[in-house]
């Protein structure tokens, strides 16, 4: 069962004129921002993630009487309708955001649940296409809808499993767990440490009050994000099969040394980015329980670095955005940042000192507007709750 959280009155409302009746069903789901451990949810590594105070909530009613999902949303104005008796092929839907949702409910109506007709609302502050996982809290979302609708509650790696599914089969994008991972199982003040060969998690404690995440979105979102994506992916399954082995854990750094002969220049640098990034997030993992800020802040830099140099999935307003906040460096608060999520385009993540954050927030916007034609968006967030039940003062004073 998840946890539960009250719906915001002014949703209700909004839910309330839209539909003419009230909300019986609801869930919130955040963002994810990635600290460290890029681009390995797929090559068995470890990752993590943090739940962001960015959220995508839905609300929902009963149609009485109708197997159509009827989704409305000012994100999407178009909206969407969906018929639960007959569901289509995932390539004949549009919107292309349904797809995600298509994915969900056949998830359950595979398992035998069943999944009522209903209105849907969606709102959301997450921004979308920003490597924040706005598709993943979109999944998520559903899932935790069609589970109260339906009183039937998967266990939440399950659930999250679900959402992965969805999004590989039927939004066609080939992602690892990190994204539906985070949305579901993190805790407030924790980063998410997830070992996605085991698909255990442990979470670790991140409450130094001194010490915070700022997000810088770069607004761009480049079209190549999804074919690279799965280039990427593949790129590392043939480098893996070249190197012999069955899983990337089993690579250590002098094991790609000495079969470097085996491997193009190219795939070289994808497996070097693929070992070190591994090590790098283990190696994060302790820097966060001794509270060593500047060692994570460099293995933060390094993985930019690897990821720009090595893995190639940074784009130029992403550099320019980590070039800023390097000037900036530890004299002004800064201990080290990166992109963060699937690259071209997207957000950076900074580990930075609190009481720097309005300046660092002022300087890295100043003029990146001017050099990059885009407006960054900068926030600073603590590690959150993932997703939650909504309650309506009915229900809860029933
Ligand atoms: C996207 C995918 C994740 C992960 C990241 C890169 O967010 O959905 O599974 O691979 O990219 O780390």
């Amino acid at each position: 069962m998840d946890a539960t959280f009250p719906a915001d009155p002014r949703a209700t409302e909004t839910f309330e004129k839209v539909f003419g009746c009230a909300p019986q069903w609801g869930a919130r789901v955040p963002g994810r921002v990635n600290v460290i451990g890029e681009h390995i949810d797929y090559n068995d590594g470890t990752v993590l993630p943090a739940a962001i105070n960015r959220y995508l909530t839905v609300l929902a009613a009963p149609s009485e009487g109708s197997d159509e999902l009827l989704v409305k949303s000012d994100l999407f104005p178009e909206g969407a309708r969906l018929n639960l008796a007959d569901i289509p092929s995932a390539q004949d839907l549009e919107p292309r955001w349904m797809r995600y949702v298509l994915g969900v409910v056949a998830g359950y109506q595979r398992l035998g649940v069943y999944v009522p007709g209903m209105q849907v609302w969606v709102e959301s502050t997450i921004p979308v296409g920003s490597g924040l996982s706005s598709s993943a809290a979109l999944e998520v979302a559903f899932a935790t809808l069609f589970e109260s609708a339906s009183g039937k509650s998967l266990a939440p790696k399950q659930k999250a499993l679900l959402c992965q599914r969805a999004e590989q089969e039927f939004a066609g994008v080939p992602c690892g767990i990190m994204d539906q991972f985070a949305c579901v199982l993190s805790q407030k003040d924790h980063f998410l440490d997830i070992d996605c060969r085991t698909l255990e998690v442990a979470h670790i404690p991140f409450s130094d009050p001194d010490v915070t995440l700022l997000i810088a979105n770069t607004g761009v979102s480049h079209d190549l994000a999804t074919s690279e994506y799965a280039k990427r992916k593949r790129d590392c399954e043939l480098a893996l099969r070249r190197l012999g082995r069955t899983s990337w854990r089993a690579v250590t750094a002098d094991i790609l040394a000495s079969a470097s002969g085996l491997l193009e220049e190219s795939l070289y640098r994808r497996a070097r980015h693929v070992v070190t990034e591994i090590e790098r997030a283990q190696t994060a993992v302790d820097a966060v329980r001794e509270r060593s800020w500047e060692e994570l802040g460099e293995l933060m830099d390094a993985s930019h670095q690897s990821l720009a140099e090595d893995y190639e999935v940074s784009c130029a307003e992403l550099d320019h955005m980590v070039a800023t906040g390097r000037e900036i460096g530890l004299a002004g608060g800064v201990y080290g940042g990166r992109m963060t999520g699937g690259g071209f385009g997207g957000s950076t993540v900074w580990l930075i000192r609190t009481e720097a954050a309005e300046t660092i927030m002022n300087r890295m916007d100043e003029g990146f507007e001017k050099r990059t034609g885009h407006v960054a968006e900068l926030f600073v967030t603590r590690p959150m709750r993932g997703a939650q039940t909504l309650t309506f003062p009915e229900t809860t004073a029933s």
